[in-house]
């Protein structure tokens, strides 16, 4: 029974936040004259020696006492005695688990929300150094068009900037006071729940007793908006990956962030981007697992909901150490520039500026264009070079109408400097997405 029931060797992480729940409880219970002011003052102490007890470490945790509400209240009751048998008063393990396990998570969430500022700041940074190197831009991981590799960082930026909006979104929904729900019914004694909820920094008092201990809403709200987070950096890790192999070339992770090979001495694996891809697998497990946990559940507690809190911790655990080495390989990446640009020079990337020529200088209809550019690119193809390396005579064997200014439009750098459409991928355009970025996120 023990060693299914007890929950003391993952719950202790909610000492801090137990003892918060218990200051606010029993000062409200001493402001309503339901316990006196002496035992309220024995019972604040008794909790802060606790507390400092904990900290230092070795405290007793005793698996027999289950989890860490019963833990704390039993070392309490040795070091002050039968008053400290009055602090559950008009409480129950039900509003007080509830309550801890918000406030442990509303501070997460605002540790998540710092880290991913963090991220953005890297990303800016280097999407500013970079506003107008040239790299190819992909769909279905060919080569599409060149782009500028800042676009390309800030594409990021508002990823995890919706993301930190989510993790937002659900610090607003959960900061709500459990406290005073007791069970489930609420209670008989005249107890203040606004005071508690103010106490311990919550918008209000939650509406409804019942609904304030069975809903784990909040956690799988959390562990959705993570996951999202997880899922954004899991798509950066695979690009760092991809990027840093031979065949790219278009990065070099720093030392700090990679390792070497055991037996292959001429290896550095990205061995840190490898594992923000692999631990978003974890996070967007808890998600569902807590989904699953609470679907069949009849209001109000039950005993499942104990397997929301491994879960969740390791969720945000994986989610703030994949945030910083994240930050750490955007900030510390070598970008070789040469490489990029060489890239951007194949795979015809600029084939979609040449139709785009015919139809504005030429006035062809674009699916003529696109049709006669094809045959363009096919010859390309046929004497091994890229579209940028054909001579003008050529171009104009397949299309006498192109002229001599179709040279400079095929250099990636040029196309690139044409897209000022907004948001679009020109540098000018890009530098400015950098300051607005800059304005909204940091
Ligand atoms: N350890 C329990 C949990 O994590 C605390 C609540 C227990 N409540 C109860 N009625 N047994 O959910």
């Amino acid at each position: 029974m023990e060693a299914i029931n007890a929950s003391i060797d993952f719950d202790r992480r909610l000492y801090a936040e137990d003892i918060a729940g218990s200051v606010a409880h029993v000062t409200m219970l001493a402001a309503q004259g339901i316990v006196t002011q002496e035992d309220a003052v024995a019972i604040t102490e008794g909790l802060h020696r606790v507390r400092d007890e904990i900290e230092a470490g070795g405290f007793p945790f005793d698996r027999a006492l289950e989890d860490i509400h019963m833990n704390i209240e039993a070392r309490l009751a040795a070091l002050i005695g039968p008053a400290a048998g009055r602090l559950h008063t008009a409480r129950s393990r039900n509003d007080q688990v509830a309550t801890d396990l918000r406030l442990w998570l509303r501070a997460r969430l605002d540790q998540a929300d710092e880290a991913c500022r963090g991220l953005q700041a890297a990303l800016i940074d280097r999407a500013e150094e970079h506003v107008a190197t040239v790299m190819p831009g992909f769909t279905h991981l060919q080569v599409a068009q060149p782009v500028s590799l800042g676009h390309h960082l800030l594409a990021y930026v508002e990823m995890i900037g919706r993301d930190r909006g989510r993790l937002a979104d659900c610090r607003g929904r959960l900061n709500e006071s459990p406290l005073g729900a007791a069970a489930l019914a609420g209670t008989s004694f005249p107890i203040d729940r606004a005071m508690t909820a103010e106490l311990l920094g919550f918008d209000r008092p939650s509406a409804n007793s019942i609904d304030a201990v069975s809903d784990r809403d909040f956690v799988v709200e959390a562990l959705a908006a993570a996951s999202l987070v997880a899922m954004h950096l899991s798509r950066l890790a695979e690009e760092l990956v991809l990027w840093s192999s031979a065949q790219f070339g278009f990065i070099a992770l720093s030392d700090r962030f990679s390792t070497g090979s055991s037996i292959m001495p001429q290896k550095r694996n990205p061995d840190a981007a490898e594992l923000v891809r692999g631990k978003t697998g974890r996070i967007v497990g808890a998600l569902i697992g807590v989904l699953i946990v609470m679907k069949g559940l009849a209001l109000t507690y039950s005993k499942d909901m104990q397997e929301d809190k491994e879960p969740l911790f390791d969720a945000f655990d994986s989610l703030a150490l994949c945030l910083t080495a994240a930050t750490g390989m955007v900030r510390d990446m070598t970008v070789k520039a040469d490489a990029m640009a060489r890239a951007a020079g194949t795979g015809h990337a600029t084939a979609t500026d040449l139709a785009d020529w015919l139809v504005q200088k030429v006035g062809v209809p674009f699916r003529e264009a696109h049709t006669i550019t094809g045959q363009i690119v096919k010859l390309a193809d046929e004497k091994g070079c890229d579209l940028k390396d054909l001579a003008l005579a050529d171009l104009r064997g397949i299309e006498p109408r192109i002229n001599a200014d179709v040279v400079a439009l095929l250099d990636p750098a040029q196309a690139i400097a044409r897209r000022t459409s907004e948001g679009g991928t020109a540098p000018s355009e890009v530098a400015k997405q950098v300051a607005r970025a800059r304005q909204r996120f940091l």
